[in-house]
């Protein structure tokens, strides 16, 4: 099997990459490290990429492709290349709409072209749905916010988001916008044409290999400020915010059951769940973190909670379990 993996040095396409190595697969990454760009020197991804006689790196623009789709045809596309920032998509509208959405559209063009009978997945978000997350009443606890069991909010199940959460009608960002753009097209290409798309609308990934930055990557950003000594900034809700965190290898592994047994156009919210979830004030204790500041304004749009409900990916494939615990991810993280 020949794999595609775009964002090849970033933390879902380093995780993917040695993923399919590892099983035998010959792998073809594409990325310009262009985290760097977006995020500054300390989030470059160059020290992700690997030497390996399967593989073979292509350090250049997604939207410049054609020629690999052409030449290689590959048996899986996993689109993982992204702005992936709500606060640099609101200073670079046009940059963050040409990556996410209009080379997410080129991407699945050129599969229609040149492998149609390729598996493509595209790594979507939970901003998709925006801020309508945020509509739900929360129950505040010393250290986090939680949606109560027996909440009768239609489309939160007591597990966490489904796939059921309308997307109009709330603040996205342009990052949410140019994602849920990518999402439809690869929705589309499979309704319309025929692709076996998979979309995954992740919560927070996590990993050892994250280039945590401000901007993006809030564990591994915390983390890192832990090991330098540096000054974490909480904005908003308290510090009582809380996101599910899965780790990338559980990611790709789910991914893989895709590859494996693909449902076209099929859409999966993907994420640590319930059982592995963390607000800040809890990552400050798990860390022992004293260096921090509070200002009061949340990020625009940011989620106050937001834990994925998986029911719907872990009934279509059985046989996937997460592997990761929320004290093994610190662990990872912490190395
Ligand atoms: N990490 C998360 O918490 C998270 C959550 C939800 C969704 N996602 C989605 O998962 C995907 C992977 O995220 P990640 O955490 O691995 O991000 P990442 O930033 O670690 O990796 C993305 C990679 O894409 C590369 N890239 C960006 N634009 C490029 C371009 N034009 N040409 C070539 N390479 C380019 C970057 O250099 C980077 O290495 C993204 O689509 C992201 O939106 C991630």
């Amino acid at each position: 099997m020949k794999a595609l993996v775009t964002g090849a040095l970033g933390l879902v396409g380093s995780e993917a990459v040695r993923y399919y190595l590892n099983n035998a697969c010959e792998v073809i990454g594409v990325d310009n490290d262009m985290r760097k760009h977006f995020f500054g020197e300390d989030a470059s991804v160059a020290k992700n990429k690997i030497d390996h006689g399967n593989y073979r790196h292509f350090g250049v623009d997604i939207s410049k492709i054609e020629g690999l789709f052409e030449n290689e045809k590959p048996d899986v596309i996993i689109h993982a290349a992204a702005q992936p920032s709500h606060d640099y998509s609101a200073q670079n509208p046009l940059l963050d709409f040409g990556i996410n959405a209009y080379s997410t559209l080129m991407l699945l063009e050129m599969a229609r072209k040149h492998t149609p009978a390729a598996v493509f997945i595209y790594l979507s978000t939970n901003k998709v749905y925006g801020d309508r997350p945020n509509e739900f009443d929360f129950q505040e606890f010393d250290t986090r916010y939680s949606i109560p069991r027996q909440s009768k909010a239609v489309t939160a199940s007591t597990l966490g988001f489904n796939e059921s959460l309308s997307i109009d009608f709330t603040t996205h960002s342009p990052f949410g916008v140019s994602k849920l753009a990518g999402d439809l097209y690869a929705q589309e290409y499979a309704r319309y044409f025929g692709l076996k798309t998979g979309i995954f609308r992740c919560g927070c990934i996590t990993g050892a290999r994250h280039a945590g930055a401000e901007l993006h990557g809030f564990l591994s950003y915390m983390v890192k400020c832990k090991k330098e000594n540096k000054l974490y900034t909480v904005y908003g809700y308290k510090g009582k915010q809380v996101r599910d965190q899965l780790h990338a290898s559980d990611l790709v592994r789910a991914i893989d059951c895709f590859v494996r047994n693909p449902k076209p156009g099929e859409v999966y919210n993907m994420g640590g769940g319930r059982q592995c979830n963390v607000s800040i004030l809890e990552a400050f204790d798990m860390l022992k973190m004293k260096k921090w500041e509070y200002v009061g304004t949340p990020r625009k749009g940011d989620h106050k909670w937001y834990i994925s409900d998986t029911k719907k990916f872990e009934n279509d494939f059985p046989e996937w379990k997460r592997r990761y615990t929320l004290y093994s991810i610190f662990g990872d993280l912490m190395g």
